[in-house]
């Protein structure tokens, strides 16, 4: 901050009048009054005359307008960090925390120490936020501040440095941000949808077939729709090499990225400088296979696309599309498209598959919500017709059902970690610059005053006492601010589109014992950045005993293409 003061006063010889201008220059972004001390205040000070009560009336003021902002910084450093538990040294507070599910801890500390906590992990300091009300406050309204990223020397050897999701906020990341946009604004949304709705038909072919696999099903339910709409690819046979570099690469990161090896090679740094022919290097080798990966996953899909499209057998998709509207010469923007694409697989798939898995966990152990919702499908869309997104104003419990699905079991529950570009107050509360602050999802959609009872799987809550559906739309699992998810709109239809179909014409069930018996579900979920129910023992049958492979090829025109 830069402040120019003017003193006018007439020279005590000459009586002639004179002008002094101060000029303070204070930084006020240090992170610290530490900081703040030994930046001191740079002042410069231009004399336009001289002469010693000069001086000492100028020393006089120069010391007031420091010691005024030094007051004023310190002031703003005195301001308390937010509340959190006491951090022993070096460990901080990891022995309290349940460090496989952060969230769930930080949910209980909010009782104690409120919606925004700030906690040591290891000598790292983070903020973790609480409530909707706090997020809004600092990820939309102070979006300024909080929209970096941290960073990990992990990102780059693990081909995840063009991660837009991971990237600092600047300029490559606003080139990413802008070719999501284009491919995923809300209005851009409606055009994907006969796509995703063939896809769903798939999938149900699949799940008839071989319900036991149901997982594979659901998350090539995922890969169908994206290769389509990111490369308009068709997903083929088992060595398609589209497919297979982003399954591979997709592969290779969620391994890279477990929670655990994390840790450990930020916190050894030199476990990623050995040769990897060195014995037990392997995050080192780990490493290089998954740089290849990411090569690969990037080259590999755009090559197809490019060669398609020098064929003139191309159809719109978001590769070529952002083709069409960039020059050849622009190798920053074609980058950029190549990363883009990538990202928008491995951010939809694990994300959306999981986000099924759940709805299918939660109508399993919800049989009567499972119920209410084929009543409602049965009585607007009848039996001889599948769902379609046009049915959606009429069917508000299949809503009602989606919401809570997002709500009960939000798959990313502790969000994408943001980062602060400059020190902040919150409340009088000191946010440090390039603190870690996590948007912990699960807390908010755990939020007994809002949502009661929160570990029940109840659509119901979504309902206004005139039966018509609140304006809660649930968005909490999907981020804030300039870091929003960009497929949220995506999502909401994709979703939509595999619970109505699957409702309309599956059940799924607890599976049976040798005996016949139902076999109980205790619900149990991975750990880690995303996370998705354990595999659970469940039936899933075609609602109508009618209803056969025959009647499903009628009413979707796919069959014997499969
Ligand atoms: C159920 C599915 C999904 C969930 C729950 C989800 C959730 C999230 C969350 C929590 C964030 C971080 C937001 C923040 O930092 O505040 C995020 C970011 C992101 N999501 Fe999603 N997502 C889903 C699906 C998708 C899909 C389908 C796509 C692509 C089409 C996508 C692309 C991205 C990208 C590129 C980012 C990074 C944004 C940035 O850092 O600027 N996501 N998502």
């Amino acid at each position: 901050m830069e402040t120019n003061i003017s003193i006018r006063y007439q020279h005590h010889r000459t009586g002639e009048p004179q002008i002094y201008i101060l000029q303070v220059d204070l930084d006020f972004n240090a992170s610290s009054s530490f900081q703040y001390l030994a930046l001191g205040s740079k002042y410069y000070l231009t004399m336009l005359d001289d002469g010693l009560g000069l001086y000492l009336a100028i020393s006089a003021l120069v010391v007031a307008v420091l010691s005024y902002c030094r007051k004023y910084r310190l002031n703003l450093s005195r301001s308390p960090l937010p509340p959190g538990p006491i951090p022993l040294p070096v460990l901080g507070n990891v022995l309290s925390l349940d460090s496989a599910r952060p969230w769930l801890t930080f949910n209980a500390w909010r009782s104690t120490y409120g919606d925004i906590i700030y906690a040591r992990l290891l000598g790292k300091p983070i903020i973790v936020v609480n409530s909707e009300e706090v997020a809004k406050d600092l990820f939309e309204r102070r979006s300024s501040i909080y929209s970096d990223r941290p960073q990990s020397i992990v990102y780059e050897a693990f081909a995840s440095d063009f991660n837009t999701g991971f990237m600092p906020y600047g300029n490559r990341w606003r080139l990413h941000r802008r070719i999501f946009h284009q491919a995923f604004h809300q209005t851009a949304v409606p055009a994907y949808h006969a796509t995703v709705l063939r896809s769903a038909h798939k999938m149900m072919f699949s799940l008839l077939r071989d319900p036991e696999n149901y997982p594979n099903h659901l998350q090539m339910f995922i890969v169908t729709f994206m290769l389509s709409i990111i490369y308009d690819c068709e997903a083929k046979a088992k060595d398609d090499r589209v497919a297979n570099a982003i399954t591979r690469y997709g592969k290779l990161i969620v391994e890279g990225f477990a929670p655990a090896a994390m840790t450990l090679m930020e916190t050894f740094p030199f476990l990623l400088q050995l040769p990897s022919w060195f014995p037990g290097a392997t995050f080192k080798r780990a490493s290089l296979k998954c740089i290849q990966a990411g090569h690969d996953v990037k080259e590999i899909p755009f090559q197809y696309v490019k060669e398609r499209m020098s064929a003139n057998d191309m159809g719109p998709c978001l590769v070529a599309d952002a083709l069409n509207r960039t020059s050849e010469e622009d190798d920053v923007t074609i980058t950029a498209i190549k990363e883009a694409a990538s990202v928008a697989f491995v951010a939809a798939t694990d994300t959306t598959t999981n986000t099924l898995l759940v709805f299918l966990l939660a109508m399993v152990l919800n049989p009567e919500v499972q119920a209410k919702a084929q009543a409602e499908i049965d009585r607007v869309v009848g039996k001889d017709r599948l769902p379609n997104l046009d049915d959606g104003p009429a069917l508000p419990y299949l809503e009602a059902i989606l919401r809570e699905t997002l709500r009960w079991y939000p798959v990313v529950p502790f969000g994408i970690p943001h980062a602060t570009t400059t020190s902040d107050i919150y409340n009088g509360h000191f946010i440090p610059k390039g603190v870690v602050v996590f948007p912990n999802a699960w807390a908010m959609t755990h939020d007994a005053t809002k949502y009661p009872s929160p570990d029940e799987f109840k659509p119901e809550r979504f309902f206004q006492d005139d039966g018509t559906l609140n304006s809660d739309t649930m968005r909490l699992g999907f981020g804030w601010g300039r870091r929003i998810c960009v497929g949220r709109h995506l999502v909401d239809a994709s979703l939509w589109i595999a619970m109505a179909n699957f409702l309309a014409f599956f059940s799924a069930h607890k599976a049976l014992d040798e005996h016949g018996m139902e076999i109980p579900v205790a619900p149990k979920f991975t750990t880690g950045f995303t996370v998705r129910p354990e595999t659970f023992p469940c039936r899933i049958l075609p609602r109508f005993p009618d209803v056969s492979l025959k009647t499903l090829t009628r009413s979707t025109n796919l069959g014997e293409k499969l």
